[in-house]
């Protein structure tokens, strides 16, 4: 007997199964891409890259605990310059590689979604939400307005699929994606971190260098859960689900949501790219075991 079909699709792209590496984890050189695709992923989100290089917050970026992580990076990154060739060489190894830009206004978002457009990416994801950089991500990507005219432009720039992530600092994230969706995006990606800090009571001080970062991991599975629900139930186009995916379960019940794929952040922070077959295997189990045939049968199963 064979298994059930993993195989899954966002739009017109299809994958292999339905995770991906999340932008930010090992997504900054070809060699740690190959790895992730090679160790199981459906393919790789690579790290936010802007038109300068940049060098990021100065350390702590991190800050571990039980449940997940905090961090504030600072977006350090080579600048779209340097980047050709990591995408190059990642695309020639036959990897699906979505790339994944930030930028200030709607010409750097163009231009750098043209850009990968140009060194080969299958599709290119727009950072509208890193919680911790002033004028970046979420700043300007936390109004309708702003979501909509970056989208927009954008998507009139390339021919490549437009997937926007977006932040889950808002009151309303589906209306946020409904303006994405209206304005041409081809995906919603949902979520990026959560907002948040620690404070050391023995150094009287907050932990990070920029006091306050993007929450991640298992603690913030459900606020992702509950904004792919949402975002499902008013948008067509489909949605990526990520936050706290560790397990086939995990990734089951975000599709269940309503999401088509999904990607893993810090679990492979945590665990290592070898997370991918184990979860790719536990996602094939369950659904063996509750007789589930493919993945579509499964989307958005849960809703109500
Ligand atoms: C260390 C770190 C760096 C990240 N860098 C980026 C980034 O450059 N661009 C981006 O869109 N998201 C970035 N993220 C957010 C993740 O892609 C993801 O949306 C978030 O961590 C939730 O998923 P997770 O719980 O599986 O980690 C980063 C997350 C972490 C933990």
């Amino acid at each position: 007997m064979t298994g059930p079909d993993v195989r899954a699709a966002v739009g017109s792209l299809g994958i292999r199964n339905p995770l991906l590496l999340a932008s930010g984890i090992l997504g900054e050189s070809s060699g740690s891409l190959i790895r992730v695709y090679k160790s199981g992923a459906g393919g790789v989100v690579t790290k936010s890259i802007g038109i300068d290089p940049r060098a990021g917050y100065k350390n702590p970026t991190v800050f571990e605990f039980d449940s997940g992580m905090l961090n504030a990076m600072g977006l350090p990154n080579p600048g779209i310059g340097h980047f050709g060739e990591v995408v190059a060489r990642t695309k020639a190894a036959g990897v699906l590689t979505i790339a994944s830009v930030f930028g200030a206004n709607e010409e750097q978002f163009s231009s750098l979604a043209a850009r990968m457009q140009e060194y080969g990416a299958d599709a290119v994801e727009l950072n509208l939400s890193c919680p911790h950089v002033e004028g970046y991500g979420a700043e300007i990507g936390s109004t309708p307005e702003m979501v909509s005219s970056i989208v927009r432009s954008v998507r009139s720039s390339v021919r490549i699929p437009v997937w926007a992530k977006m932040t889950p600092n808002v009151a309303d994230v589906a209306a946020l994606a409904k303006s994405a969706e209206d304005a041409g995006a081809d995906a919603i990606v949902a979520i990026n971190t959560v907002k948040g800090m620690a404070i050391s009571a023995r150094l009287r001080m907050p932990v990070l260098s920029n006091s306050v970062g993007g929450l991640s991991g298992k603690a913030v599975k459900y606020v992702g859960l509950r904004s792919v629900y949402e975002i499902c139930g008013r948008c067509t186009i489909p949605v990526v689900g990520v936050g706290g995916i560790y397990s086939g379960e995990d990734v089951a019940e975000y599709i269940m949501a309503g999401a088509s794929a999904v990607q893993v952040g810090t679990a492979v922070s945590e665990g290592g790219p070898g997370v991918f077959s184990r979860i790719a295997d536990e996602l094939s189990r369950f659904m063996e075991n509750e007789g589930f045939s493919s993945i579509g049968e499964m989307i958005g199963i849960a809703r109500r």
